[in-house]
């Protein structure tokens, strides 16, 4: 069974060494992950059909992979992200984009930005890093205008097959977050890793007042064996109906939450 993560002080710190660290190149992660990559823009095309925010903030953005999704929808983005070397290469990546803001995140669990400024945040891959979300949260419920929305992923602990594993040890899966993979993910030593329970997620969530909009179940069919034997495009429209159907069971490894703030 993986280890329950100790809640940390310096979750920033230590994963800003790790995305600013010279021998790490985050976009080498993305090779051979198309079928991920693409279940993501996928959800975030189904959860932002239709809509149209004036300022958008993509938190912890790194080097701007989901911009461009979140840049259709928007009038202005503001990418956020406490590497510097992750914004560096964030503004090469998105040079022909005029509407574009880069700010670095200096202060641990907060977002860079007034109170009430902000209509649409996403939050893609970050909750990995955050063994203590619940701080970060209260600030994206701080800086989005009232009846904006914020897009939250969070990293499944309690996905279908990790579910059989706790079933097969007569356990059920924790509430609070699990530490995983450094050795297996070459993450270094002390730097935060964890995955969530999505029912505590929806808890923090709810007792914020951030009112549950839509969720998403997303790279359903994130499987080695389903990677070999489906072509991409068979296994991308199989994701596409599957991702709301899927997401009352929080089946997948990477649950979507879409929240809208209620309070002034
Ligand atoms: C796995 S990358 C995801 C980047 C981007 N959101 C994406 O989906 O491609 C995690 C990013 O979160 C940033 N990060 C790490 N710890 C953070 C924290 N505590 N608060 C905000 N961002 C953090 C890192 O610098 C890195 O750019």
């Amino acid at each position: 069974m993986p280890a329950k993560a100790t809640k940390s002080t310096s979750t920033n710190d230590q994963s800003i060494a790790y995305y600013d660290d010279e021998n790490h190149n985050y976009e080498d992660f993305w090779v051979g992950r198309e079928y991920e990559h693409n279940s993501e823009l996928i959800a975030l095309s189904k959860l932002l059909h239709n809509k149209h925010y004036q300022v958008a903030m993509d938190y912890g953005g790194g080097y701007g992979r989901i911009s461009p999704a979140i840049l259709d929808h928007a009038d202005k983005l503001i990418l956020v992200d406490p590497s510097n070397k992750q914004l560096d290469i964030a503004k090469k990546h998105l040079k022909q984009y005029n509407n574009v803001e880069f700010v670095r995140i200096d202060k641990q669990d907060t977002v860079p930005a007034d109170d009430n400024s902000i209509d649409l945040l996403v939050m893609v891959r970050v909750s990995h890093h955050l063994p203590d979300p619940a701080a970060t949260f209260a600030e994206i419920n701080r800086v989005l205008k009232p009846g904006g929305e914020a897009i939250i992923e969070v990293a499944n602990e309690a996905h279908f097959i990790n579910r059989m594993r706790y079933l097969k040890h007569l356990k059920g899966v924790p509430k609070e977050p699990v530490a995983i993979g450094q050795v297996a993910n070459g993450i270094k030593e002390n730097t935060p890793f964890v995955n969530h329970n999505p029912k505590t997620i929806q808890e923090t969530l709810d007792q914020l007042g951030l009112q549950p909009v839509t969720k998403l179940s997303v790279s359903n069919l994130r499987h080695q064996y389903l990677k070999e034997h489906l072509s991409l495009g068979r296994m991308l429209a199989m994701e596409r109906f599957f991702q709301g159907k899927l997401s009352v069971l929080d089946f997948g490894p990477s649950i979507f939450f879409m929240v809208k703030k209620t309070s002034k």
